[in-house]
C-alpha cells in the first residue's frame, strides 16, 4: 500500500478543505492510505499525524479554512526539527507529501526533500530507524499546491483562496460605498496581499476605484497630485464618493511603505472627508467560492494522481492551473524562485518585468 500525507501551512485560505478532500478521496479510491499532518509543519515535528478515511473529509467542500490546522513553524526551520520530521514520517512509513501553502511553505518542503537522505542516514546511525529504511524509502516525493489568498505564486493563474478573498473584498466595498455616497465621503480601503498587489488591483477594477496603489508598480513622485486629480474628476462628473484601494504592501519608488494613514492625510489636506477601512482577516474567512472549490478539487485530485505515477527521485512538482481548465505540473523550485524574484526586480526598478513575472 502506498502511503501519502497532506499538510496545510502558512496563512489559511478558502479552498484548502476542498483540496484536502479531493486528494484524500482520489488517493483512497486507488488504494493508498492517507494521513493528515496537523497544524502545518508543527505536526511533523510533534508527530501529530492521523489517518484519514472517506468520511473524515465529508462535508468539508463548503467549509473555509483548513480542518487539519495550519501554522508557521519555527522548529521546522531548524535542521534538528526537520530530522524529527523525517523520523515521524518514516515511523508512519510515509514518503509522499502534499504541501498546501505559500512559497515559504513550499520552500520548506523542498529543503526537507534535499536533506532526506542524509537525515535518514543519521537516524539509522543514531539507532532510531532501521537500516532497511534507506532502501525502502530512498526519497521523499513532494507535490505542492499554492494555498494563499494573495495570488502571488508563479506557475499558476490562481492560488487557492484568492477568488474567495476578492469576493469578500467586493462585498465589503459595496457595503461601504452605500454609506460613503450618503455622506459624500472618500474611503481608503486597505486590502491584504503581503507584497503582492493582485487583490488590490482586481478588486479596485471590479469596484470602480478612483485610485489603486500596488507594490509592483510604485507610483511616480508627485503621485499624490494625480490621485487628488483623479478623485476630483470623479466628483466633477457627479460621483458622490471616492474610493482608493491600497495594497497592504504598497510602496513608493524609494521602497518606503505608502500607508493608508498617509493617503488619508493627503486627502484630508485637500478637503476630503476621508475614512479608512482595513479589511483584515475577513478576507480570509467565510465559505469558498465556486472557483476555489473547483480549482482546489482539480489540483488535489492531480496531486494524488502524481504520487501514483511519479518515479523514485522525481523532482518536487508544483501543481497549478492555466486559465480555468488546464492543470499544470511544473518544477516546484522554479516556481518558488520566480515568485521570490519579484521583490528583487522591484528593488531594481524593473517594474514591468516584475508585473510580467507576477502575471498581473
Ligand atoms: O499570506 C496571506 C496573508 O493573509 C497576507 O495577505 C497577510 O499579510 C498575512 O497572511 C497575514 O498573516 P497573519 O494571519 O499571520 O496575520
Amino acid at each position: 500500500n502506498k502511503r501519502f500525507a497532506v499538510l496545510t501551512s502558512g496563512g489559511d485560505s478558502c479552498g484548502m478543505n476542498p483540496a484536502i478532500r479531493a486528494f484524500v478521496r482520489a488517493s483512497l479510491l486507488r488504494g493508498a492510505k492517507v494521513f493528515a499532518i496537523r497544524e502545518g509543519y508543527n505536526g511533523l515535528v510533534t508527530g501529530s499525524i492521523v489517518e484519514l478515511d472517506w468520511q473524515s473529509v465529508g462535508g468539508i467542500i463548503s467549509r473555509g479554512g483548513t480542518i487539519i490546522g495550519t501554522a508557521r513553524s519555527a522548529e521546522f526551520r531548524t535542521r534538528e526539527g526537520r530530522k524529527i520530521a523525517v523520523f515521524n514520517l518514516l515511523k508512519n512509513k510515509i514518503d509522499n507529501l502534499l504541501v498546501i501553502g505559500g512559497d515559504g511553505s513550499l520552500t520548506g518542503a523542498n529543503i526537507l526533500r534535499c536533506e532526506w537522505n542524509s537525515l535518514v542516514k543519521e537516524l539509522v546511525d543514531d539507532g532510531k530507524l532501521d537500516q532497511s529504511c534507506l532502501a525502502s524509502h530512498p526519497t521523499l516525493n513532494i507535490a505542492g499546491l499554492a494555498g494563499s489568498i494573495d495570488n502571488d505564486m508563479c506557475g499558476t493563474d490562481f492560488t487557492i483562496g484568492a477568488d474567495t478573498a476578492t469576493k469578500r473584498i467586493l462585498e465589503a466595498v459595496d457595503a461601504i460605498l452605500s454609506t460613503a455616497v450618503s455622506h459624500q465621503r472618500s474611503f481608503i480601503i486597505e486590502v491584504m496581499g503581503r507584497n503582492c498587489g493582485w487583490l488590490a488591483l482586481v478588486s479596485g477594477v471590479s469596484t470602480g476605484a478612483d485610485y489603486i496603489l500596488v507594490p509592483e508598480i510604485p507610483p511616480e513622485e508627485g503621485w499624490e497630485q494625480s490621485m487628488k486629480e483623479n478623485l476630483e474628476k470623479g466628483r466633477l462628473s457627479g460621483r458622490r464618493c471616492s474610493l482608493v484601494i491600497v495594497a497592504e504592501g504598497a510602496i513608493d519608488r524609494q521602497g518606503k511603505p505608502i500607508t493608508s494613514n498617509y493617503v488619508k492625510k493627503v486627502l484630508e489636506d485637500a478637503g476630503h472627508d476621508a475614512r479608512i477601512t482595513i479589511l483584515g482577516h475577513v478576507q480570509r474567512g467565510g465559505v469558498p467560492t465556486f472557483l476555489d472549490r473547483y480549482i482546489a478539487t482539480r489540483m488535489g485530485m492531480d496531486a494524488a494522481e502524481y504520487f501514483f505515477e511519479c518515479k523514485e527521485g522525481s523532482e518536487p512538482v508544483f501543481i497549478g492551473i492555466r486559465g480555468l481548465s488546464t492543470i499544470t505540473r511544473l518544477p516546484l523550485m522554479q516556481c518558488v524562485v520566480e515568485t521570490q524574484s519579484v521583490g528583487e526586480l522591484i528593488k531594481q526598478h524593473k517594474f514591468m518585468e516584475a508585473v510580467k513575472v507576477r502575471g498581473i
